[in-house]
């Protein structure tokens, strides 16, 4: 029986072409998301589903999808899946890892570096016409915190964290990491993560979003950074505590933040770090370059092209699923 396959957007490159020829494939072509109800009505015919991060499949949804086998995520983090309920039914779930790591790197980098040397803030004083021959230069003016030799402090050592570590060494910048699995890796110093905040200039939030490092940078570990310090968070909202972050950025105990990922995306117009100018926003862009979205859209298709063909996923995030094989 061919088996039905349903994509939840548009993907780059001509790959979906394949899948095309071995499932009954439904694309949606927008415009925008689909809506959720309409996501439900027709994921309960599908054996297959190719998802973003913005699909959120939680256990009723999934319930719901009584034919389903086999789920493909264009994303490396799978927060947005709820795991558990699709492992206990033997579906395999693949994402997209490896492909983005220098791309997210390159990304947490930039807001580092945007952050310390006040670039956002720059670029609105001189397109708001605000730099005139009164103000045009003087020792003070737009004065910056140095990157170069200071100690970035790497929460998360996994492909990203460590992507990361080779532009900090890059800028002489010694370098200290805290995993949740402890790793030796050549030139970073492996610490506590309480050391970690103490000591940092900077600190860069590399961990997936599971139970165990939801709101990870709260209140407290907020409070004991560095007075100074620049947080930037390129993995996941939910990690940071927002509140606390923009409290800490308001009172001056933080120098300044560069965030990509918030709690709920797209951020609400309320959240209190968009009212502060210390803080260098982005709209989840980590990954965001073509040719990187390109290598994503396509491993999320070989992980379907696996499915469809009875064999393993190349890249599955619940591989016990496929104890029988
Ligand atoms: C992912 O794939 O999980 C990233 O957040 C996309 O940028």
């Amino acid at each position: 029986m061919t088996k039905k396959v349903f994509v939840t957007h548009q993907l780059p490159g001509d790959r979906i072409c394949e899948l095309a020829e071995l499932c009954d494939l439904n694309v949606w072509m927008g415009p925008g998301l689909l809506p959720p109800e309409a996501l439900r009505e027709e994921l309960s015919s599908c054996q297959g589903l190719l998802c973003l991060l913005t699909d959120r499949l939680d256990r009723d949804l999934i319930g719901a999808m009584q034919k389903l086998e086999f789920v493909s995520s264009m994303s490396v983090g799978v927060d947005h899946v709820e795991l558990s309920a699709l492992t206990e039914r033997g579906i395999p779930v693949g994402n997209t890892p490896g492909v983005l790591v220098e791309t997210t790197a390159d990304a947490a980098f930039s807001l580092l570096l945007a952050a310390a040397r006040r670039i956002s803030e720059a670029d609105r004083f001189v397109r708001g016409g605000h730099w005139r021959a009164e103000n045009a230069w003087s020792p003070e003016f737009f004065t910056g915190k140095d990157v170069s030799g200071a100690t970035l402090g790497i929460v998360g050592l996994g492909a990203i964290g460590q992507a990361v570590a080779r532009r900090a060494a890059g800028f002489g910048m010694e370098v200290l990491a805290w995993s949740r699995n402890a790793k030796s890796v050549a030139g970073v110093a492996s610490v506590s993560l309480d050391e970690l905040l103490l000591r940092s200039d900077f600190v860069s939030v590399h961990t997936a979003l599971t139970d165990d490092t939801r709101n990870l940078m709260n209140a407290d570990r907020i409070a004991t950074m560095k007075p100074g310090a620049v947080l930037v968070n390129t993995a996941r909202g939910g990690i940071v505590d927002e509140h606390a972050l923009a409290e800490a950025l308001r009172s001056g105990h933080l120098y300044a933040a560069g965030i990509d990922v918030f709690e709920r995306e797209p951020v609400p117009v309320d959240n209190p770090l968009l009212t502060l100018p210390n803080v260098v926003l982005a709209p989840h862009i980590g990954s965001a370059t073509t040719l990187t979205r390109a290598q994503m859209a396509d491993l999320a298709v070989d992980n379907l092209l696996a499915a469809l063909k009875g064999e393993r996923m190349p890249h599955c995030v619940n591989p016990e699923v496929y104890q029988s094989f």
